[in-house]
C-alpha cells in the first residue's frame, strides 16, 4: 500500500464491526432541534452552532451533564426508532458489517418514558435495519452505576420481558466511586438470566475496577480499558484470558482521559497480545464516527495495514455473532485485504 490516500480510503472500505456505541450518543444536533420542535421540548441552545461550542468537555461527567440533557428530547417510540435509524444509516455508509448497540433505559425511565417505548422504537429500527440495509446488530443494556442499586434491579427486572432482544448487560455512567463491586449481585441475576455481561471500566477509574468487573461481573468484554496500562499483571491476565478491550480514541481526547492521539495506549496493549477493537462511543458529542476513530489512531500512532487488519478482524472476533456469523464476515474482511494488497 503506497500513499495516505490509500491508507485512508483502505480504512474507509475495510469491512469492520462497533462495539461499544449509545445510542442515546448519536443524536446530532440537528436531529435534538427537530425532536425537540415536534415534541415540544425546551432546550437551552437556540442554533446548531451554539449547541456544537457547548461540546467542549473537561471529563466524563461533564460531558454526561449534557448529553443526559439531550436525552430529554427523546419521547416517543418513533423518536427512538429515527435516532437508532440514522445511526444505521451512517454505519452502513462506513462499512459496518455488524453493530453492538447499547442503550440507557435509566436515562428515559427516570423522566417518566416507559421501557417499552425505548426499546421497541429501538428494535423496530434494528430490525428495518437488517432487512433494508443488510446490517447485523445485537443490542446491550447498560445500567447507569451513579444510580443505586436498586433502580438497577428494577431494570433488569424490565428487561426480563424482552430477553430475546437484548444480548448483555453493560455498566455505564459516572465511574469514579461507583466500581463494579456496586452491582455484583445484580450482574450476577443478569447472568443467571443467560445474559452475557460487559463493563465501562478503566476509563476514569482505576485499574482495579477492571479487575472487579473481570471477577465479580464475569465480563466477556471490557469498555475502554484504558488504564489497564497501569496494571502489568492486569494486562498480561487481559491477554491470557482473551477479554478484548473496545476501545474509543476520539471519545478519550475529548473526555481529557489522554492529553493527545499520540499518547493513546491502543498500540502498546495490542503489542501486548490483548484482543482491542476500535469504536465511537458517542459520535454525535465527539465529532467522530467509527472510521474518523480508525484515522485518527491510525494517523497519530504510525499503524500500518495489517494492524488495521488486525483491528478490524478483532472486532469480529470480540463480537457476540455466532461461530458461522463470525466466519462469514471474518472472509469478507479477509477478501478485502487480499483485493488491496494486489
Ligand atoms: N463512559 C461512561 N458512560 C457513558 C459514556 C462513556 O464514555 N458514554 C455514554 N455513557
Ligand atoms: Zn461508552
Amino acid at each position: 500500500m503506497k500513499g495516505k490516500d490509500s491508507m485512508e480510503l483502505f480504512i474507509k472500505g475495510i469491512p469492520k464491526a462497533e462495539l461499544h456505541l449509545h445510542i442515546e450518543g448519536t443524536l446530532e444536533p440537528e436531529m435534538l432541534f427537530k425532536m425537540a420542535k415536534r415534541n415540544s421540548v425546551r432546550i437551552k441552545y437556540r442554533t446548531v452552532e451554539e449547541v456544537k461550542a457547548a461540546y467542549n468537555f473537561r471529563n466524563l461527567q461533564d460531558f454526561l451533564n449534557v448529553y443526559y440533557e439531550g436525552t430529554s428530547v427523546l419521547r416517543n417510540e418513533q423518536d427512538f426508532y429515527d435516532l437508532t435509524w440514522a445511526y444505521l444509516e451512517k454505519a452502513c455508509s462506513q462499512n459496518v458489517l455488524h453493530t453492538e448497540i447499547f442503550f440507557d433505559p435509566q436515562a428515559h425511565t427516570r423522566r417518566g418514558i416507559k421501557f417499552d417505548t425505548v426499546i421497541t422504537g429501538v428494535r423496530r429500527a434494528l430490525r428495518d435495519g437488517e432487512q433494508k440495509l443488510g446490517i447485523s446488530t445485537r443490542l446491550i443494556m447498560c445500567i447507569l452505576r451513579d444510580l443505586n442499586v436498586e433502580s438497577a434491579f428494577q431494570t433488569l427486572e424490565e428487561a426480563l420481558s424482552y430477553k430475546d432482544w437484548i444480548t448483555a448487560i453493560g455498566l455505564n455512567s459516572a465511574e469514579v466511586g461507583h466500581p463494579p463491586s456496586k452491582f455484583q449481585k445484580v450482574f450476577e441475576k443478569a447472568l443467571e438470566n443467560g445474559f452475557l455481561t460487559v463493563a465501562h471500566a478503566g476509563e476514569e477509574g482505576p485499574a482495579e475496577y477492571i479487575w472487579e468487573a473481570i471477577r465479580l461481573l464475569k465480563v466477556s468484554r471490557i469498555d475502554h480499558g484504558n488504564r489497564a496500562v497501569e496494571d502489568e499483571n492486569l494486562l498480561r491476565e487481559l491477554a491470557r484470558k482473551g477479554i478484548p478491550l473496545t476501545m474509543c480514541p476520539i471519545s478519550n481526547l475529548k473526555l481529557g482521559v489522554i492529553k493527545n492521539m499520540e499518547g493513546h495506549p491502543l498500540k502498546k496493549i495490542m503489542e501486548m497480545g490483548i484482543v482491542v477493537t476500535v469504536n465511537s462511543d458517542d459520535p454525535a458529542y465527539f465529532g467522530g464516527y467509527i472510521n474518523e476513530n480508525y484515522l485518527a489512531v491510525q494517523k497519530a500512532l504510525g499503524l500500518n495495514a495489517h494492524q488495521i487488519c488486525t483491528l478490524a478482524r478483532n472486532s469480529f472476533q470480540a463480537s457476540f455473532l455466532s461461530r458461522s456469523e463470525k466466519h462469514d464476515m471474518l472472509m469478507k474482511l479477509e477478501k478485502y485485504a487480499k483485493e488491496y494488497a494486489t
